[in-house]
């Protein structure tokens, strides 16, 4: 069984709750928040009045992955939006350790994130303090890009590291996930999917949900 995040990007922002009501209905283990600030990527989202929206109707958890500049200074609003996983880009957090103590603090989980050309080995000195490493297979910015095969690798030595630690971490990657790349993923040692264009674009999404599961 391997946990799938479908990441609401995709979702049809003028039918929220319908859209939301189906990832309830699905075997989503949980909700995939992308937040865009226009600044560390090239491309705007929404922000937590939305989140908060999703937040009231979702009866999974909040994934948040915080595409933006600083997201030290959000970390009680992420918390306050209900979110159970607070997922920071290690490119934003000049004092990674310190943010990551934040987190706990405030009650999440946290996760640390690596651009596809941030290589595995920046995480050695923070693996036991994180509790899931979302590794991106897309340049972040945007749904429905092409999986890079770099992250194969990237999530065998990750889990490589994870294991040589005793670290209790999970491994998640986003960006490019469909059956095929998500089931290459999963042998190569990750936990969750992210998947978005390929979740709501397909005719079944619920069925298409189950079937990622089931890599
Ligand atoms: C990309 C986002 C991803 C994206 C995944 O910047 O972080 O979560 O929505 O979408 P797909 O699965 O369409 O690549
Ligand atoms: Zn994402």
């Amino acid at each position: 069984m391997t946990k799938i995040s479908p990441s609401v990007l995709s979702a049809d922002f003028g039918n929220l709750d319908r859209d939301i009501e189906m990832l309830n209905a699905s075997q989503a283990a949980m909700l995939h928040i992308d937040v865009m600030d226009g600044v560390f990527v090239p491309n705007i989202s929404f922000g937590f009045p939305v989140i908060q929206a999703i937040s009231r109707k979702a009866t999974k958890p909040l994934d948040v992955h915080l595409m933006i500049v600083d997201p030290a200074r959000y970390v009680s609003q992420v918390r306050d939006c209900g979110a159970e996983i607070m997922n920071v880009h290690f490119e934003t957090c000049t004092h990674l350790n310190r943010v990551v103590q934040q987190i706990h603090d405030a009650g999440m989980k946290a996760a640390v994130t690596l651009n596809p050309a941030t290589p595995v080995f920046m995480l050695e000195d923070i693996i036991d303090d994180v509790d899931m490493v979302l590794l991106m297979s897309v340049n972040p910015g945007f749904a429905a890009q092409k999986f890079i095969p770099v992250t194969l690798k990237k999530v065998r030595q990750l889990r490589e590291m994870i294991t040589a630690h005793g670290a209790k971490a999970e491994i998640e990657v986003d960006g490019g996930i469909n059956l095929e790349t998500g089931r290459q993923v999963v042998e190569a040692g990750a936990d969750i999917l992210v998947s978005g264009n390929f979740v709501f674009k397909a005719p079944d999404p619920i069925q298409t949900i189950a079937d990622l599961t089931a890599l």
